[in-house]
């Protein structure tokens, strides 16, 4: 997406290896290039990255406010950018809601009014669109506020409502720019819950914009980080901080909490290493059951690492990792938690560790699936699936 005089030019001074830099100091902005994104249906998809990277550029592409210098966007089963305006509003109204930073709710509207907004400009009849816009106000934690005006709410609930707005209009993607980031950290935390336990049952599309990257790794399925308008890796919050596709996103995660973002089933080793050891009573742990008779403590796949240290402290049998059936897929040993616990992003990442063979970094990071979009398209394809 590029922004400026003769943007299609820059596209291929572009394509031919000019940067960012070159094209701003003839006064053309490239913010965005060479992205490829593909959205899952259901899945909360966070592009994360600094102030100017490109994200709202990219997220404007997603609904067509803006139409991309080169590339196309493919929003279910439709080609965006071949839709008539016409056609690309009704889409809009229909089918993709928006929640901005500091949500512009009309002062001389209820609350009630203000949720029900998208559903008038849909032509929803009015007892119909009150009937969802109680509901969504409901769901997020204002009902009782209907018939209150938007300047007696604080901050937080008035940008609740800007979520109910968009969730009483039923649309299946769902987008997000900075929709958390003018709220106080304790507010904005109960938010990212709310959505999180929202997601559960509504399963909406979502793309998220934060530069905040613990906002991205508490909500997103899939993390994309931007830099200078390119998208430098894609993956879940575990890739991205165990192998951090460069040390730009590295020093990124530096100062995250990974007790409480890396899960047990990430970092877990394979059992068949504790099979045949013996526990500290004398007992021979010749089989899965008899090691998870002896481990301090079985615990799921999902289950945070910052759980893993107590047990793991109180015995030399390593902690029993289970599928949903209470399989035995893998354990957890204390040295394993200690030695990821330990690594941090001027570290020489996660390969000083050993990992389970899927998880080994490589030199080659940037062309690990998970990692940079391997299967980049020149075209700067975005692909929504909702
Ligand atoms: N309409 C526009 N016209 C010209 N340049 C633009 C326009 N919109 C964005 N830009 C430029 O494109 C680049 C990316 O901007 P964008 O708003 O996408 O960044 P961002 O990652 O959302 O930043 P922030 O975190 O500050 O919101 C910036 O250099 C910006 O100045
Ligand atoms: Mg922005």
């Amino acid at each position: 997406m590029v922004f400026g005089r003769r943007p299609k030019d820059a596209v291929r001074r572009l394509e031919d290896g000019a940067d960012r830099d070159e094209l701003r100091a003839e006064g053309t902005t490239a913010a965005v290039i060479d992205a490829s994104i593909e959205v899952d249906e259901g899945q909360i998809f966070v592009v994360m990255g600094l102030s100017g990277s490109g994200k709202s550029t990219l997220l404007r592409t997603l609904n067509g406010l803006l139409e991309p210098t080169a590339g196309t966007v493919r929003f279910d089963g439709q080609d965006l950018t071949s839709l008539s305006d016409k056609e690309l509003r009704k889409v809009r109204s229909e089918k993709i809601s928006m929640v901005f930073q500091h949500f512009a709710l009309f002062p001389h509207r209820s609350v009630l009014e203000n949720a029900a907004y998208g559903l008038e400009v849909q032509g929803v009849p009015r007892a119909e669109r009150e009937k969802r816009a109680y509901e969504a106000l409901e769901l997020t934690g204002l009902k009782g506020w209907e018939k209150s005006w938007p300047d007696e709410l604080s901050g937080g609930m008035q940008q609740r409502v800007g979520l109910a707005r968009a969730l009483a209009t039923d649309a299946d993607l769902l987008l997000m720019d900075e929709s958390f980031s003018a709220l106080d950290p304790l507010i904005r935390r109960d938010m990212q819950d709310q959505l999180l336990e929202l997601q559960k049952t509504l399963k909406k599309t979502i793309v998220f914009i934060t530069h905040d990257l613990n906002e991205a790794m508490r909500l997103g399925d899939k993390i994309a980080v931007m830099r200078d308008g390119r998208i430098v890796q894609i993956g879940s919050a575990e890739d991205i901080l165990v192998t951090p596709a460069n040390d730009y996103v590295a020093s990124f995660t530096q100062d995250v909490d990974r007790t409480r973002v890396l899960t047990a089933g990430a970092i877990m080793t394979d059992a068949a290493e504790a099979l045949g050891s013996t526990a500290p009573d004398g007992k021979k742990l010749a089989t899965a059951a008899d090691l998870l008779a002896a481990a301090p403590a079985t615990v799921g796949l999902d289950t945070p690492i910052v759980d893993l240290f107590t047990p793991c402290s109180t015995s030399t049998v390593p902690v029993a990792v289970t599928d949903k059936a209470g399989k035995l897929v893998g354990v957890v040993r204390a040295d394993r938690l200690l030695a990821v616990v330990g690594e941090s992003g001027d570290q020489p990442t996660a390969a000083a560790v050993p990992a389970p063979a899927d998880r080994k970094p490589s030199d080659t990071q940037d062309k690990k699936p998970g990692n940079a979009p391997a299967d980049h398209d020149p075209e700067g394809k975005v692909i929504t699936g909702a």
